[in-house]
C-alpha cells in the first residue's frame, strides 16, 4: 500500500516511511508503540483538538507545557522541573519547535521524542528537516500540500516498521471507494476555489448545510460526561480509538480508513504543487513577517516557507469576520489551551499566562493568500498586553 509515496518521502526525509490515513493515525500508533498506558506525555496546549483526544485514546496523560510567546511552542528551557515519560511537539503553523534542546532533554531522560509535523512539511532546522529529529516524525499531506487526508510516519529506526505497520493494519477500518472518490472530489473543489472569490459562499454554504464541525467557540464541545465514560468504561488504562471515535474524529471522519491508488496518485501530484508553490509561499512569509503583528518567532525562519503565519492581534475574532468578507477563511486557531478546555483530564502547566495570552490572539494567515489579506491586516493592531519572554 502507497510504496510510491513512502519511496518519496523515504528520499527527502532519509528516513524509513510508513503511509497512515492521516497524521492524527500515524500520532496515535507512534505513541502506542513508543509508550505505554499511564505514562505521562508533554505537550503543547496550543494544539488541534483531536490532539489531545488521541493521546487520551492511547492511554497517555497530557502533561501541558509552558509555551515561548514568540512561537506558541513548548518552551524547552522551562520543562526541566516537570515530570513527564515523552514528548510531542507541535511545529504549530510550521513554526520549528527547539527540537535540539527538546531532544537533547529526552536523550538525557532516556525518553521519546515524538514530532508533530503535520504543519511542518517544508520546515527545515540547521541540522535538517522537521519530522527527522525524534523517534517519529508525523507529516498530514491535507495541510499545506492540500492532497486529500492522509499522512507519513518517519521512523529513527527502520526496525519500527515492522510493529508500526501492525498497529496500523489493526486500526485501520475497511475501505469505501465511493466514500474515498467523494473525499478526493471535494478536496479538488475545495484546492480550486481557495484562493477565489468562490471561498466565502462555499464555506457559508457549507455551514449551513451542516458540513462543518460543529464548535463551541474554537473548539468541538468536549461533552466532558460522556467523554469520561468513554475514557474508563474500558475498565482499562487504555481506551483506543474505537472508545473516543466522536472526539478524535473531529473535521475527519474517515481519519482511519484505508485507502486506495486514486488518493496515492493524487497525493503524488500535490506534492509536486507543493514545490510549485514554494516560492510564492516564502515571499508571502517575508511580507507578512513585515507587519508589527508578527508572533516574534517568525522573523527568525524567515528562508522557511511556513504554512500559516501566525500574527498576534489585539482583537482576532473581529479580524476572522473581516478576513471572512474578503473571502479568506481562517482556520486553525487553537483557543482555548488544553488545560482549561479540558480541565482534570490534564496536568495543567506550570505557567499557562502564555498560552492564553496566544490562544486569545493568534491569528493564522495562508502565506499564499497574502495579496488578499493584506488590507485587512494592516489595519490590525498588536495585543495591548504581551507576557514577558
Ligand atoms: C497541529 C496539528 N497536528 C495534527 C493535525 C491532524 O492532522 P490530520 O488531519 O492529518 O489528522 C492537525 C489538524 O488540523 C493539526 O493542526
Amino acid at each position: 500500500m502507497f510504496e510510491r509515496l513512502e519511496a518519496e518521502f523515504a528520499s527527502r526525509l532519509g528516513r524509513e516511511c510508513l503511509y497512515v490515513p492521516s497524521n492524527r493515525f500515524g500520532l496515535f500508533i507512534a505513541l502506542r508503540h513508543r509508550m505505554d498506558p499511564g505514562q505521562r506525555l508533554l505537550v503543547s496546549p496550543n494544539s488541534a483538538d483531536e490532539i489531545l483526544f488521541l493521546v487520551l485514546a492511547a492511554g497517555l496523560r497530557p502533561v501541558i507545557a509552558p509555551i515561548d510567546p514568540r512561537t506558541g511552542a513548548i518552551d524547552a528551557h522551562a520543562i526541566d522541573d516537570l515530570r513527564f515519560d515523552g514528548i510531542l511537539t507541535t511545529n504549530l503553523y510550521g513554526v520549528p519547535d527547539d527540537v535540539i534542546t527538546l531532544g537533547r532533554a529526552c536523550a538525557e531522560r532516556g525518553i521519546p521524542l515524538i514530532e508533530d509535523a503535520a504543519h511542518a512539511i517544508q520546515t527545515s532546522v540547521a541540522d535538517g528537516p522537521v519530522g527527522t529529529f525524534g523517534d517519529a516524525g508525523v507529516f498530514s499531506l491535507s495541510k499545506a500540500a492540500g492532497a486529500s487526508p492522509g499522512g507519513i510516519v518517519a521512523m529513527a529506526s527502520p526496525s519500527d516498521r515492522q510493529a508500526l505497520g501492525e498497529l496500523r493494519d489493526h486500526w485501520l477500518t475497511p475501505r469505501y471507494p465511493a466514500t474515498e472518490l467523494g473525499i478526493l472530489l471535494k478536496t479538488a473543489v475545495r484546492n480550486a476555489i481557495v484562493a477565489t472569490s468562490l471561498a466565502r459562499p462555499v464555506w457559508e454554504l457549507g455551514q449551513w448545510l451542516g458540513m462543518h464541525e460543529p464548535r463551541r467557540g474554537h473548539r468541538i464541545p468536549l461533552r466532558r460526561a460522556a467523554l469520561a465514560g468513554r475514557l474508563t468504561g474500558t475498565g482499562t488504562l487504555y481506551p483506543g480509538l474505537d472508545a473516543l471515535a466522536p472526539w478524535v474524529r473531529a473535521d475527519n471522519h474517515h481519519y482511519r480508513m484505508r485507502q486506495g491508488p486514486l488518493t496515492e496518485r493524487h497525493a503524488l501530484r500535490r506534492l509536486k504543487v507543493l514545490e510549485a508553490t514554494r516560492e510564492r509561499r516564502l515571499a508571502g512569509v517575508r511580507r507578512l513577517s513585515q507587519l508589527e503583528t508578527v508572533a516574534p518567532g517568525v522573523r527568525e525562519h524567515l528562508d522557511q516557507p511556513l504554512f500559516r503565519v501566525p500574527l498576534l492581534v489585539e482583537d482576532r475574532d473581529k479580524a476572522i469576520e473581516a478576513l471572512r468578507r474578503v473571502g479568506v477563511i481562517t482556520g486553525y486557531v487553537y483557543d482555548p489551551p488544553f488545560d482549561d478546555y479540558a480541565p482534570g483530564l490534564v496536568e495543567p502547566s506550570p505557567a499557562p499566562a502564555a498560552a492564553r495570552w496566544w490562544s486569545q490572539h493568534a491569528l493564522p494567515i495562508d502565506p499564499l493568500q497574502t495579496d488578499r489579506a493584506l488590507p485587512i491586516l494592516t489595519k490590525l493592531s498588536a495585543p495591548t498586553w504581551t507576557p514577558s519572554v
